[in-house]
């Protein structure tokens, strides 16, 4: 599995080339969430764009910090996570109000038009503190109180995406979620940004919780574009962890569901050096 951090390297070292010494670590992060968003199928199933300006960090008691796509059980999501924000660079302005939400993905291949079940919604979110800056989920709305994942018995690793908006003085939110203390349902991620007005994501990171083995394969036909990783090489095979029924279904020398193929051995150690694991 460390092997697939290679390929999470291999975009940021390709980016790095591009771009010179100006991108400091919260920048090589940032390029390493964003290519995590494109190869779990993320990026464009559940968001068509994501262009973050900052990053999320994750942590959750007796968990701990939480690395992107990191398989986590039921029992460690359940108490509400902590979350902090450090802006890519000293350009990036944070301020106002934020919208958090947490929505359920589910595993790789599934149809997002069929909408996501809402985890947590959190208007009027502010943020405390100096870099990395607290995201005090405590001081907003809470339309629907964090409700740790619970996945189905055997329906896969569910994807858990946690996402922070911008929202704009004139947020409307919707009839149904413009109260406190919504239960857990299902709603349409896209459809709710859309209608109450909310701005582009400034940061989201996500993990996975899966409930037993399971026992439907995800579509082999994930949304992930494998055009999109240039800088892949196919020197060898590999998958990243959390995906491992669609990887199995695929034949050799195909990319396995996530459209990974894995770097070079050297990167994957660069890239354990940096923490970018896929435990
Ligand atoms: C700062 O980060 C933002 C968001 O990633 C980026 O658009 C911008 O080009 C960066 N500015 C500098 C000076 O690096
Ligand atoms: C490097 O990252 C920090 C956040 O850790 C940010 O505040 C700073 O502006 C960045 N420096 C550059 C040169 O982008
Ligand atoms: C802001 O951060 C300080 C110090 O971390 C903390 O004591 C305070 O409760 C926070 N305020 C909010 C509104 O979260
Ligand atoms: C943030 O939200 C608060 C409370 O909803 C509101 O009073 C304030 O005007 C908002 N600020 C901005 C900049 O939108
Ligand atoms: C909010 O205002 C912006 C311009 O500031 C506008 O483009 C947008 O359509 C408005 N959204 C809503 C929901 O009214």
């Amino acid at each position: 599995m460390i092997f697939a951090s290679g390929v999470v390297l291999s975009l940021i070292l390709a980016s790095v080339r591009l771009v010179g010494a100006q991108t400091n670590s919260t920048g090589l992060e940032i390029e390493a969430i964003e290519a995590h968003f494109t190869q779990s199928g993320i990026v464009p199933s559940l968001l068509p764009i994501f262009d973050p300006s900052a990053l999320m960090s994750l942590a959750y008691t007796g968990a701990g910090d939480i690395s992107p796509g990191q398989a986590l059980t039921q029992d460690q999501v359940s108490p509400t996570p902590s979350l902090t924000l450090t802006p890519a660079n000293s350009s990036v302005q944070l301020g106002g109000n934020y919208t958090l939400i947490m929505a359920d993905a589910g595993p790789v291949g599934t149809d997002e038009s069929q909408g996501q079940t809402r985890h947590w919604l959190v208007n009027g979110v502010t943020l405390n503190g100096t870099a990395p800056l607290n995201i005090a989920t405590k001081t907003g709305t809470a339309i629907t109180k964090y409700a740790g994942p619970a996945p189905a018995q055997g329906s896969g690793a569910h994807r858990y995406v946690i996402l922070l908006y911008i929202q704009p003085e004139n947020f409307t939110a919707p009839d149904g979620l413009n109260t406190p203390d919504v239960g857990v349902s299902v709603f349409n991620l896209q459809d709710y940004v859309s209608t109450s007005g909310l701005g582009p994501v400034v940061a989201a990171t996500y993990f996975t919780v899966e409930n037993g083995a399971p026992s439907v394969t995800p579509s082999a036909t994930s949304a992930v574009v494998t055009s999109t990783l240039p800088v892949v090489q196919s020197s060898s095979s590999g998958s990243i962890s959390g995906f491992p029924s669609a990887g199995a279904a695929a034949p050799s020398g195909s990319p396995n569901a996530a459209g990974i193929t894995v770097a070079s051995a050297q990167n994957a150690l660069l890239a354990a050096f940096l923490g970018f694991f896929f435990l």
